[in-house]
């Protein structure tokens, strides 16, 4: 791929760009996994119950917005939303997008969803 884009732009040029998209996976998968991590906490402490139709009393991120509590449909929109929105906005060189639409809004998913586990523990 690095050839074609070479083509038109320098391979230090698009190395770069290229690289910052895979960066923010990485980055954007750390934020992810702590949420992940909170809620599988609740399945762990009994906090919340398997429900009949998951495989493992673990969140499962496949369920969409069909998860059964607010704290996973937070999760899901973290993981297939605001996630998406961060890598995607910086593949497309679009700064503005991946840090307001994307990465902040994960951050604020992350406070959001420890605290919702936190109050469901209560
Ligand atoms: C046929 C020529 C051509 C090829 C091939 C091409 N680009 Fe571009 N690219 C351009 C042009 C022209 C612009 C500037 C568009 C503009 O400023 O409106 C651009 C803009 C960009 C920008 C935005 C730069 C900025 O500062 O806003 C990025 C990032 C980029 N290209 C990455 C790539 C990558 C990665 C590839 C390979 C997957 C690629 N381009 C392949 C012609 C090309």
């Amino acid at each position: 791929m690095l050839q074609t884009c070479n083509e038109c732009h320098s391979l230090n040029f698009v190395t770069a760009e290229l690289n910052k998209g895979d960066d923010m996976i990485k980055t954007t998968d750390r934020l992810l996994a702590q949420a992940i991590q909170v809620v599988a906490g609740l399945y762990k402490d009994g906090t919340l119950k398997k429900p009949e139709s998951y495989a493992y009393p673990f969140p499962d991120l496949l369920t969409f917005h069909d998860a059964p509590t607010p704290v996973e449909q937070r999760l899901f929109v973290m993981f297939l939303k605001h996630r998406m929105r961060a890598f995607q906005g910086t593949f497309h060189a679009n700064p503005d997008y991946a840090l307001w639409y994307g990465w902040s809004e994960m951050v604020q998913d992350l406070s959001e969803i420890k605290r919702m586990a936190e109050e469901m523990r209560h």
